[in-house]
């Protein structure tokens, strides 16, 4: 199977998906197949594409620019992503090209993130074990947004994962459609 599907005609969206280990995967794998069943968006497995981690700057950048809508979704690690998408925004978000003189290759374009989590929804509050909510957690994506000229979206989360039946996990994979597709129901602020 291909690492990156890209659906016939001029695809919108793209959608990294940055786990791993996605065979041995629960979540991410249900919601990946479902968006590469429906052959809507193009789908980019970042893991399988560079399991030496090397990253193809060029080739990143080509893809981001060929779409309009970005979506980045992994499971939460220490209240961030894995390590290789960190490291994918580190070196293909570069100066004068993403950011600073010259670059505004990323402007205008929407960034959505969709994540798993381990923790349960009610444990991400003040007060909560985990303290904070997920919108403040993901601060440093949205604030990158904001410094490449991105429209933020909404985060979508799956949350408390040990308590998400078969059957709640195929509405969170409609719904996940939905959301990465830009229907405007799930988004709230989309005009
Ligand atoms: C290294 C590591 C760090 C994790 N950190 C968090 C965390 O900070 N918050 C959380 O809610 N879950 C955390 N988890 C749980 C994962 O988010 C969870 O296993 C994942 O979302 C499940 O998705 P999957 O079925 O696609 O693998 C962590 C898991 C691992 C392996």
């Amino acid at each position: 199977m291909s690492n990156h599907s890209t659906p016939s005609g001029s695809a919108a969206t793209l959608v990294i998906v940055a786990h791993p280990d996605l065979e041995t995967s629960r979540i991410n794998k249900r919601l990946t197949a479902e968006l590469e069943r429906r052959g809507n968006v193009s789908v980019h497995r970042l893991y399988e594409t560079y399991p030496d981690e090397k990253i193809d700057v060029a080739r990143e950048q080509a893809l981001l620019t060929a779409h309009d809508r970005v979506v980045l979704q992994f499971p939460f690690f220490w209240y961030s992503s894995p390590s290789l998408l960190k490291k994918w925004m580190d070196v293909v978000f570069e100066l004068g090209w993403a950011h600073g003189k010259g670059g505004d290759k990323l402007k205008g374009k929407e960034l959505l993130i969709a994540i798993s989590s381990g923790g349960a929804q009610s444990m991400y509050q003040a007060g909560g074990f985990h303290n904070y909510s997920y919108s403040e957690l993901l601060r440093p994506f949205q604030q990158s947004a904001n410094l490449t000229g991105m429209i933020y979206r909404p985060p979508f989360v799956v949350s408390g994962i040990r308590e998400v039946s078969d059957e709640q996990l195929e509405k969170y994979a409609v719904d996940y459609a939905a959301y990465v597709e830009g229907r405007p129901s799930l988004y709230g602020t989309k005009g």
